[in-house]
């Protein structure tokens, strides 16, 4: 086929650099702001494209692939991909592409921010001078955890967790994970990182708890009223994954009840909607999914995407394509 015969779909507008690598390619069409979040447009769509170029936000269910009738390739604009049946693009010989490594290191500041943000209290202090109730230095106002010499736990030590890992380490903070493997010693040594085999032995003995675990069947609602029971109640919690990683309804009872201190939430299980009780939960900062949202990644993040879409299009083999998802 010649090349400007492929029809590519982008879900929604992303950075221009992006959009015109891909129509150097083929006939590029994008979605409106937020046009793609449902299943049913999708499936509408989708026949008449060779490639889809998803947001997270993008449901690429079994039924929308079935509808995919010249569909080559899937690629998500994020590193996490549950957003997409990977298992049943497989099987339909359908590829997959995500964005590794190169939101790495934004994640990882925004994290470290969070939890500055979270512990010192920026945002109720903000709050607070804003409504004019800043009236002089008050030797007990807002007084918050330092973090140097406290324990961060890491669920999920991959790029992300270990790039928080490293920023906490510079901040006098000591390190621990679950994973579902240890990582490499020369890492463990370098972030003079612990590993804990068990999770809620992990929950037991942080100060912080981080999610940086992908969202799949065994992290669904990981921290649950359970694990948020066992945490300190001076612990905070961070969670920059995926939202359904938590029950919300669980977190938001044990941060009324105080059962740990406060929780810092870039990701929420049905976004765009957040929990009413976490809205009205004390201590809690709420962001609407911006942790890789800089120009310099976002750019990247689209780069990498619209790569794999030209290589597979043009036929390259799978092992010349390293953000393919393998099977
Ligand atoms: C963002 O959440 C991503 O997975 O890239």
């Amino acid at each position: 086929m010649s090349t400007s015969a492929y029809k590519i779909l982008i879900t929604e507008p992303i950075p221009q650099k992006t959009i015109s690598f891909l129509e150097d390619f083929g006939k590029v069409v994008v979605g409106e702001k937020g046009a793609y979040q449902s299943e049913d447009r999708l499936i509408e769509d989708i026949s008449q494209y060779h490639a889809l170029l998803c947001m997270l936000s993008t449901p690429v269910t079994e039924q929308v692939l079935k509808h995919g009738d010249n569909l080559e390739i899937v690629a998500n604009f994020a590193v996490g991909y549950d957003n997409i049946n990977v298992e049943a693009a497989h099987e339909m010989g359908i590829k997959v592409a995500n964005t590794p490594d190169v939101l790495t290191e934004a994640c990882g500041d925004y994290a470290m921010g969070l939890l500055l943000a979270l512990s010192r209290k920026f945002k109720e202090a903000e709050q607070y001078l804003r409504d004019g109730k800043f009236k002089g230095w008050e030797p007990l106002g807002f007084l918050g955890m330092e973090l140097r010499g406290r324990t961060l736990g890491i669920i999920g030590m991959g790029r992300i967790g270990q790039a928080f890992a490293n920023r906490a380490k510079a901040f006098g903070m000591n390190i621990i994970y679950h994973n579902r493997t240890p990582v490499d010693r020369d890492i463990e040594q370098q972030l003079d990182a612990t590993y804990i085999s068990d999770h809620k032995e992990l929950a037991k003995k942080c100060d912080v708890l981080s999610l940086n675990c992908p969202l799949t069947d065994e992290t669904h609602h990981l921290v649950d009223q359970e694990l948020l029971a066992i945490m300190k109640d001076h612990a905070l919690l961070v969670n920059i994954s995926r939202g359904a990683v938590i029950d919300e309804e669980a977190l938001a009872e044990a941060l009324h009840q105080k059962a740990i201190a406060g929780a810092a939430l870039d990701v929420f299980e049905e976004e765009p909607k957040v929990h009413p009780e976490l809205l009205s939960a004390p201590n809690t900062l709420l962001l609407p999914h911006i942790a890789s949202a800089t120009h310099k990644t976002r750019e990247a993040i689209g780069q990498l995407a619209a790569e794999a879409i030209v290589a597979v299009l043009q036929g390259k083999p799978n092992h010349e394509i390293p953000n393919l998802i393998s099977r």
